[in-house]
């Protein structure tokens, strides 16, 4: 079995034990990252790490760890599965709390450690002729707080929402906040419409996700109009293609939305574009030329 790291120490993932007073326990008081690893290497560990610092500024926790450090610990994780499955891709999964208080009490108590805690999951293949098959779709009224730029442990009503999806044979959910398309549950979201590539704009209503950054610097960089605009329902609805991103599904199009097909219910010529350009973005990273 791979190792976990836990608090300054390598072990078993069955030996890793936290305290039931721990504050990510009790209250999901703590912050998270999850970044894919392709060959071993790290997709965009600079923002990604950069956004973990954001998360634990907006929630007043010190980080536990230098990026170095961070660096370190995680390349260690990363070569001893390696040193088992070689060839597959992974995926980094860290998170910090608040650690374990004496007594459980909301206020923040003084001078506790914070937890950390690393595992590494494999990432499961993900390829262009998989992805095409695409996936159905719901939209939901975005019934989250107003920090979901935060990329928070506390994750009840994604889950609630994304698990709403699936009660109605959805893979997952497009949230609407208001009129607006804000992201997926575990996603951000882009729509083609009138052949711009369109995806909400950063800000507390959405995670600003690696993947919907990469994607945009992508469009940007070959020639697609991409423009980072708030849009609404009925303009999605009305979307010549709809895309799931996010680190683990990487681009993932939508062909059916509200049991309706999206378009001719297949992957249209932008995400075969996008794609392309995004698996190329991948290759480069495995032979150590893009980060
Ligand atoms: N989730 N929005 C939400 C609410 C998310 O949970 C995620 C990713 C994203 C996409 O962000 P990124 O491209 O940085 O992965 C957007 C991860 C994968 C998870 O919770 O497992």
């Amino acid at each position: 079995m791979s190792k976990v790291y836990l608090n300054g120490e390598y072990m078993a993932l069955d030996q890793a034990k936290v305290s039931v007073l721990d504050r990510g326990f009790l209250f999901a008081d703590g912050v998270y990252e999850v970044i894919p690893a392709y060959g071993g290497h790290l997709l965009r560990m600079e923002e990604h790490l950069q956004r973990l610092q954001n998360s634990l500024d907006a929630i007043r926790l010190q980080n536990p760890l230098k990026n170095q450090q961070w660096r370190d610990i995680i390349q260690s994780l990363l070569s001893d599965v390696e040193n088992e499955v070689t060839g597959s891709d992974k995926s980094v999964y860290l998170q910090v709390t608040r650690g374990a208080a004496p007594i459980r009490n909301h206020g923040f108590p003084q001078q506790i450690k914070q937890t950390v805690f690393i595992m590494v999951n494999e990432l499961g293949v993900v390829n262009k002729e998989d992805l095409r098959s695409g996936v159905s779709a719901i939209t939901l009224d975005d019934i989250r707080w107003k920090a979901c730029n935060i990329k928070s442990i506390s994750l009840l009503g994604n889950i609630l929402l994304r698990q709403q999806a699936h009660d109605n044979n959805a893979a997952e959910a497009i949230l609407i906040n208001q009129g607006m398309v804000t992201e997926g549950a575990a996603s951000n979201v882009f729509a083609v419409i009138n052949n711009v590539l369109v995806t909400a704009p950063i800000g507390p209503q959405l995670l600003p996700g690696i993947t919907r950054d990469l994607i945009v610097e992508l469009g940007a960089k070959n020639n697609i109009a991409v423009e980072e605009r708030e849009y609404t329902e009925e303009e999605l609805l009305s979307a010549s293609e709809i895309w799931f991103s996010s680190s683990t599904k990487e681009i993932l199009p939508v062909v059916e939305l509200n049991g309706k097909p999206v378009a001719n219910g297949r992957p249209g010529p932008m995400w075969e574009k996008m794609i392309d350009l995004y698996q190329a973005n991948k290759e480069n990273l495995r032979n150590g030329s893009a980060k």
